[in-house]
């Protein structure tokens, strides 16, 4: 049997991978928890950032909306400084390869460990309609990560499990065939690790309590003040760190302007209309940009599917090598 060959040499860069799915805008929770921690990476990783529209099959059954929710996403990646020559952004579509993969790994994953997937259990316990693909969904999603010998992977607690999910198959199979995947870790920044959404739980699409990415400005403003907040009247002193709208403030402003923020909030005397005032001014500095930006990227979507078509190439060449080494080391 030939010899499986070495994985990616000590003098490259590390690898970071990513994926969201195209279900929808991306939001400030995805900006924060992810977006931002994962473009931070790319200059000291050679980084693999993809649309998981495999992924969003699981609950989107429209080829309309797959498509504008993959331009959208990919055009929020570029608007936010993804640059294409130094990142490789692609479709997870365009490299089947991971589905192959992701057999492989099923074949060595026990039943238990995917009944366990946080995810699955909370959809089941939801009674959300339960598919085969959304119990599946951890083994693709670890297809993804090992396909590409990824050291990192920047994701919101929330996919913290998966990722652990995608170690425990590499072990496995590295324990039946060989040394043949790169085990990885989760990069989880904990000052980001869950942000609230308007209502106070975490902004997610199925709370419908989030603010999408670009908002035009006087929508942004009516969604900050819309964020919930306590009844605490305007004279009293109040705790900035159990609030919603001082936690997100902190994630955009400077470390001064944070200090002096969070001294008005225990003098008393500060309203959290002013507070939000204050968060809606560095949110609209900070997007401002990217929002021009965004727009370009969606007028031109010829633009786009060249980034994505030329992304899904270098990133099929990867997952390529990876797949010959695994089918040698099975036995095929
Ligand atoms: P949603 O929950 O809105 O469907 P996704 O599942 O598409 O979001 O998440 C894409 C990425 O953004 C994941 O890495 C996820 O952990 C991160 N993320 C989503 N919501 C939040 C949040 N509220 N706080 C921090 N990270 C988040
Ligand atoms: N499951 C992730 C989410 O819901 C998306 C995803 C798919 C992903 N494959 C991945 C994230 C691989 C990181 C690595 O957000």
């Amino acid at each position: 049997m030939a010899t499986p060959t070495a994985l990616g040499s000590a003098s490259e860069p590390p690898r970071s991978l990513t994926g969201i799915k195209p279900t929808g805008m991306p939001h400030l929770g995805n900006y924060l928890g992810m977006i931002r921690p994962a473009l931070e990476m790319t200059s000291s990783h050679q980084a693999f950032y993809f649309i998981a529209d495999y992924h969003a099959l699981t609950t989107l059954r429209s080829r309309d909306l797959v498509q504008k929710y993959t331009t959208e996403v990919t055009a929020a990646w570029l608007a936010l400084g993804l640059d294409p020559a130094q990142t490789i952004l692609f479709k997870q579509s365009d490299v089947p390869e991971v589905c192959e993969l992701a057999w492989f790994l099923s074949c060595v994953t026990p039943l238990g460990l995917l009944k366990r997937a946080h995810a699955f259990k909370d959809a089941e316990s939801k009674g959300a309609e339960l598919n085969g693909g959304t119990f599946f969904y951890p083994v693709l999603m670890a297809a993804d990560i090992l396909a590409y010998d990824s050291h990192v992977v920047p994701v919101g607690k929330d996919q913290k499990q998966h990722v652990e999910m995608a170690r425990d198959m590499a072990i496995a199979f590295n324990h039946y065939f060989g040394e043949v995947l790169r085990v990885p870790e989760p990069a989880i920044r904990p000052d980001v690790a869950t942000i609230p959404g308007t209502d106070g739980r975490k902004m997610s699409k199925s709370y419908d309590n989030t603010i999408p990415l670009f908002l035009p400005t006087k929508k942004l403003r009516k969604a900050i003040m819309g964020i919930k907040t306590d009844s605490t009247p305007l004279e009293q002193p109040k705790d900035p760190n159990s609030c919603s709208v001082f936690e997100l403030y902190k994630l955009f402003a400077t470390a001064e302007q944070t200090e002096h923020l969070a001294a008005r909030y225990r003098a008393g005397g500060l309203g959290y209309g002013h507070a939000k005032q204050e968060l809606f001014e560095v949110m609209e500095a900070h997007f401002e940009g990217p929002r021009d930006r965004f727009l370009h990227h969606l007028a031109h979507p010829k633009t786009i599917d060249d980034i994505l078509a030329d992304g899904g190439q270098r990133a099929k060449s990867v997952a390529a090598a990876t797949l010959s080494r695994v089918r040698t080391a099975v036995g095929m």
